[in-house]
């Protein structure tokens, strides 16, 4: 099974959750597009009844072309499930997203809904985060003032590492919201919830991809079958 497989079987699993009626969020990322597929596939073909925030506009477009109702947070302001991809994830569901970018509008469709599931392949599963840079989303107003501040914190939770404006053809990368990103090469974070804490206090920072105490049940598809971390119930 090649890496595409592994992210369609967790995706496969997670819609075995999905029942009529539910209010779901459509997640970013490679992984949460075959969930959106999937998905619309139930929608076309048993008439499924969902109604669904996308937390991107390429979600959205994906979620629009394959005919699934949505709706915004503002309409429906409180969700059933959120189904997601990750970028690492943790024993204790401790996740770094943003790898997309999108993870402003992922944390907060994914604190709108009464669980936020993670689905990804083996890859992503890992002992300590950090491996993968740390997305940090900022205002651009003062962007090397901030970069500062952000370095302190970063200094201050005992982590250290090059701190980069994230780039794409020559320009920096804006996000869904307009915002550049910051990415933190912090290689491990031994303590994700003081980093986590200490970014939240940085005036600049809208928001960084540490998900802590959101995520409420791993789907991580293995060379050897469904691994699930947490309660699926
Ligand atoms: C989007 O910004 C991210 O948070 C994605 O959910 C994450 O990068 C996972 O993406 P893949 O499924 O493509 O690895």
């Amino acid at each position: 099974m090649n890496l595409e497989d592994l992210k369609r079987e967790a995706a496969a699993r997670a819609l075995t959750l999905v029942k009529d009626g539910m209010r779901l969020g459509l997640g970013t990322g490679s992984t949460a597009k075959h969930f959106v597929d999937l998905l619309g596939e139930r929608v076309a073909r048993e008439g499924l009844r969902v109604i669904c925030v996308p937390t991107s506009e390429a979600t959205r477009k994906q979620a629009e072309g394959l005919g699934i109702p949505l709706t915004t947070l503002d309409e429906t302001p409180e969700l059933d499930i959120t189904v997601d991809g990750t970028d690492e994830v943790d024993a204790k569901l401790r996740l770094i997203k943003g790898g997309g970018g999108a993870h402003l509008r992922e944390k907060i469709v994914a604190l709108a809904s009464k669980r936020m599931i993670v689905i990804a392949d083996e890859t992503k599963d890992v002992e300590t985060l950090g491996k993968f840079k740390l997305p940090i989303e900022v205002i651009p107003f003062g962007l090397e003032a901030t970069k500062r501040a952000v370095e302190a914190a970063i200094a201050a939770a005992g982590c250290s590492g090059g701190l980069a404006i994230r780039m794409k053809d020559g320009a920096p990368v804006r996000t869904d919201s307009g915002n550049p990103i910051l990415d933190a090469d912090l290689g491990r974070i031994p303590d994700p919830e003081g980093l986590a804490d200490r970014l939240d206090r940085v005036t600049g920072v809208v928001e960084h991809g540490l998900f802590i105490g959101i995520c409420s049940a791993a789907i991580l598809a293995t060379k050897d079958g469904i691994k699930v971390v947490g309660s699926l119930d």
